[in-house]
């Protein structure tokens, strides 16, 4: 595992989008993992800049979301498939039809999951994984508890994510239960995976993630299990490393060849 710590919000969403941006010029066809919340939008942010200025070009690649809420309408302003085209898919020239999420609203719930995980490994697999920690240790809607081999399936939300995402509803009661997700063990399978953790508040499911032992309570510590993932890092997220002064030497020290 990689620990970059950077304060300048954008030099995290520069590199994340160096990532993405070499893996989309030397693999047209790139499957992409894409994360919701607030900590990816930089990154989003920077990526359609270099598509509108630089000519960055997604036609070929494709995209999968990570989880959905269960019960939002379709075309529901805080559905995360709506999120994702507002924020990022409909600002780049990917497909529609390239983009794939877990079905929020199939009556048939495990036959959805079976199906989204299907279509990621018929697509390949995931190339990039972009993630978000949730202040409980969460990634994607893998609460505390998740297997650590699950793969996508229906999930009861913690109240805590349910207050943490209130923020995008008008009240935490409209916030619903339950969610999709890939699974942990889904997320293990991406080819790369860049998580961006940013304040305080995010420091000790960091710590968690990146220092203490791979348990279900902090479901983001299996990517300490994963050959390839890198943590982007405000100071305050990284404030409670232990191991923080040598992040920064080993990163300090890094031919920069090597990319992330
Ligand atoms: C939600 C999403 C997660 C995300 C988390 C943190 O719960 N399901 O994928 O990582 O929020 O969001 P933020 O980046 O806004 O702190």
């Amino acid at each position: 595992m990689e620990i970059v710590i950077l304060s300048g919000g954008s030099s995290r969403a520069a590199l994340a989008a160096d990532a993405v941006e070499a893996l989309v010029r030397s693999k047209p066809d790139a499957v992409l993992g894409l994360a919701t919340g607030a900590s990816p939008l930089p990154v989003y942010e920077e990526l359609v800049r270099r598509h509108e200025r630089g000519g960055l070009d997604f036609s070929r690649t494709r995209a999968f979301t990570l989880d959905e809420y269960v019960g939002l309408p379709a075309g529901h302003p805080e559905s995360y498939r709506e999120v994702i085209r507002r924020d990022f898919t409909s600002r780049v020239n990917i497909s529609e039809a390239n983009v794939l999420g877990p079905d929020g609203e199939a009556a048939d719930v495990p036959a959805a999951c079976r199906a989204f995980e299907d279509a990621i490994s018929g697509a390949g697999g995931v190339d990039l994984q972009l993630l978000g920690l949730g202040t409980d240790g969460h990634i994607g809607f893998n609460e505390p508890g998740s297997s650590l081999a699950s793969r996508t399936r229906i999930k009861t939300l913690l109240e805590q994510t349910r207050r943490d995402n209130a923020r995008f509803f008008s009240s935490q009661a409209e916030v619903p239960h339950h969610v999709l997700t890939q699974g942990l063990g889904t997320v293990l399978e991406s080819r790369h995976v860049i998580l961006l953790a940013a304040g305080a508040q995010k420091a000790q499911a960091v710590r968690d993630l990146a220092e203490g032992p791979v348990a279900a309570i902090c479901p983001a510590s299996v990517l300490q299990l994963h050959p390839h993932v890198t943590l982007l890092l405000d100071e305050a997220a990284a404030s409670s490393l232990r191991l923080a002064d040598y992040y920064r030497h080993s990163y300090d020290g890094k031919p920069r060849w090597q990319g992330l």
